[in-house]
């Protein structure tokens, strides 16, 4: 079957004053895919995320949605939603508020926020904690809050960044599964910020892979670890992620 390209971005660069922090990418994802952009800290991705999502507006380039250039459009007509490594939850409402919150502001959803809302909480598993404050949540369920709140909007793209790294081992890996179950569910186009290669590998049909503002490789993870382009590629991803995993070979038939 053949894949249609959800979001392609073309020559898109990026400068805070006169440090040039994206240097002309290009990419292209496809409907329903996962990729993961994955780099060191400082090497332009959450800068990628804010320009995708219409934050801050690139020095140049193009981002195309379904074919249609998007990159003037307001944030809240770009049909993406992010969710945040602090998931960044009102303290002061409920869980099940948080959700119903951003819903109430859209005329599509207005009239069935509580219900939309409802049905979010139970997907990722805290319909009983619906009336609990973020302070009485741990950080695996906060964050499952702030992924509700983001798939009630029914977004068509959903942006990640690095969402699990305040959580501990445990949580990252039930949250890893509740992540990939959601994308089968939904068929959602997802792009997922990282600087841990497990977790690209585990999670991804292809992986971005980054280093100062520049692609180094775009690939499934197979490719990665078998034909890494560069050195950098080979090091900052095959070899770390060998460091962390006794088996590689073993580790790629496992987790695809
Ligand atoms: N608002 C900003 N003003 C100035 N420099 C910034 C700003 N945000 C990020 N930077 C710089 O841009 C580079 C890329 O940052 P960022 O996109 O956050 O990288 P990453 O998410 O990969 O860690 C870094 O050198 C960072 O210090
Ligand atoms: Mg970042």
């Amino acid at each position: 079957m053949e894949v249609l390209t959800k979001l392609e971005v073309k020559d898109l660069s990026h400068s805070y004053g006169s440090h040039r922090v994206l240097k002309g990418l290009n990419f292209a994802v496809g409907d329903g895919e996962f990729l993961s952009i994955l780099g060191p800290s400082g090497c332009g991705k959450t800068t990628i995320l804010r320009n995708l999502i219409g934050l801050v507006p690139p020095d140049s380039g193009s981002i195309f949605k379904d074919g249609l250039d998007i990159t003037r459009r307001k944030p809240s007509e770009r049909g993406m939603g992010i969710v945040f490594q602090n998931y960044a939850l009102f303290q002061n409402m409920t869980a099940l508020g948080n959700v119903e919150y951003a819903l109430r502001f859209n005329e599509n959803f207005r009239g069935r926020a509580r219900q939309i809302a409802q049905e979010m909480l139970a997907l990722v598993g805290l319909e009983a904690f619906a009336a609990k404050k973020p302070a009485g949540l741990s950080g695996g369920q906060q964050q499952r809050v702030a992924i509700a709140r983001t798939l009630a909007l029914n977004p068509e793209i959903i942006l990640f960044d690095e969402p699990m790294s305040a959580l501990d081992a445990a949580a990252r890996l039930s949250l890893r599964e509740e992540l990939k179950g959601i994308q089968r569910r939904f068929n959602s186009t997802m792009i997922y910020v990282t600087h841990d290669q497990e977790e690209a590998f585990a999670l991804s049909d292809r992986i971005m892979v980054m280093d100062r503002g520049e692609i180094q490789q775009i690939d499934t993870p197979r490719n990665l670890i078998e034909r890494p382009a560069n050195a950098f590629v080979s090091e900052f991803v095959v070899d770390n992620l060998r460091r962390k995993i006794n088996s590689l070979a073993q580790y790629v038939e496992i987790t695809r």
